[in-house]
């Protein structure tokens, strides 16, 4: 088992140490790890965002652990040289289409959410994003109109084959859990999710027992915050998706607290927190490490095949959580970070935790068919 590692900019780098020193923890038997540049770092230490040697070590890797990119020193920079290509040159170039985002509170964490309790505690649901497409990857650009005026333009489409493998991820999904899939579009008023409409419908012949619905996303934004409790499987573009799964982070207790999956037709995965480089809190410890350590966890369930130790990692997570100990976008004290080094992520101790057959298991529940 080979893992690119590719910590990134601001928090990546800490948040990474700790998810690596928890999979050191499980003792393994083959599990090696290869550490790459990627993000802003990359740009200054060579000149580009994505590397040649870091995209090399990614395809040969079984899985990719990612941190987070973005530099605020990078903003001037031309678009393709900025650090957040490196994420999107990953998905594109490595064809990972499939960005799985499941939103589960712990229960120790009610009180953060921004949600009333009684509310928050009903989510569970895993946000399937397409990561290919839409207007992220169309053409783009900035020109000058008849009239003199700068304009900046990006162009959103989605072809019907590029729709029916992520609607299909979408009811697989669902299939493994509660049977419910919910298709987020803006069909109203975009041609685009038109096509993503007619195509999920004709998709869902394919999966007869599951219960299908629609739901435009301005409204999709809103059910989020009045009853999250509805949703078991939401299916949506990568722009809507980018959007939805922040939010859902938030009702979830904290953006700190969410995992992500992006996956190929063959499973093959990055793994990433859905959180950014948060430049501002970086190097000081106080970064939430969770997310990422529950990244790995799916990571060894979805890529590597070890389903008991992903299991063993979101137990000694939960036990971590139930210990009190909190960072502080938990709502937890600064104290728990000593000389830039995180003691928070050092109280998730997989050694210690047995794996709680059932329980704990946040990320356990969204298997593809
Ligand atoms: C995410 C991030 C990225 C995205 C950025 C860093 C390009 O926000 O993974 O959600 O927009 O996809
Ligand atoms: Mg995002």
């Amino acid at each position: 088992m080979f893992i690119a590692l590719l910590p990134g900019d601001g928090i990546g780098p800490e948040v990474i140490t700790e998810a690596r020193r928890v999979l050191e923890a499980l003792a393994l038997t083959g599990l090696q790890f290869e550490e790459a540049l990627v993000g802003g770092a990359a740009y200054k230490a060579v000149g580009h965002p994505l590397p040649q040697t870091t995209l090399d070590l990614a395809k040969r890797a079984d899985a990719i652990l990612f941190g987070a990119v973005g530099d605020p020193d990078c903003d001037a920079l031309e678009r393709h040289l900025r650090p957040e290509q490196a994420i999107l040159g990953l998905r594109k170039e490595l064809e990972l289409f499939a960005n799985l985002r499941p939103a589960t509170l712990f229960p120790e964490l009610a009180d953060a959410s921004a949600l009333r309790p009684e509310v928050a505690s009903q989510i569970d649901m895993v946000i399937v994003r397409e990561t290919n497409g839409d207007v992220y990857f169309g053409e783009k650009g900035m020109r000058t109109t008849a009239d003199g005026k700068r304009e900046g333009y990006d162009i959103m489409s989605y072809n019907e084959d590029e729709v029916r493998r992520i609607a299909r991820v979408g009811f697989e999904t669902a299939m493994a859990r509660g049977k419910k899939l919910c298709s987020v579009d803006k069909a109203n008023v975009l041609e685009t999710s038109q096509l993503w409409r007619d195509v999920v419908i004709e998709t869902a012949k394919e999966f007869p027992e599951v219960e299908l619905s629609h739901m435009y996303v301005d409204n999709a934004a809103m059910q989020l915050v009045r009853n999250p409790g509805q949703f078991d499987v939401i299916v949506t573009g990568n722009l809507f998706g980018d959007i939805l799964s922040d939010q859902a982070s938030m009702c979830a207790g904290s953006i700190g607290m969410l995992p992500s999956a992006t996956l190929n037709i063959d499973q093959k995965g990055l793994y990433e927190p859905i959180h950014g480089s948060a430049p501002d809190i970086a190097g000081q410890g106080k970064a939430n490490p969770l997310a990422t350590i529950l990244s790995a966890a799916m990571m060894l369930r979805y890529s590597l095949g070890h389903p008991e130790a992903a299991d063993r990692i979101e137990a000694a997570v939960a036990a971590a959580l139930a210990t009190g100990a909190r960072s502080p976008d938990l709502g937890g004290s600064h104290e728990h970070a000593r000389n830039g080094r995180c003691r928070f992520g050092g109280t998730v101790s997989p050694a210690r935790a047995a794996a709680a057959p059932g329980g704990g298991t946040p990320t356990g529940n969204l298997a593809r068919g």
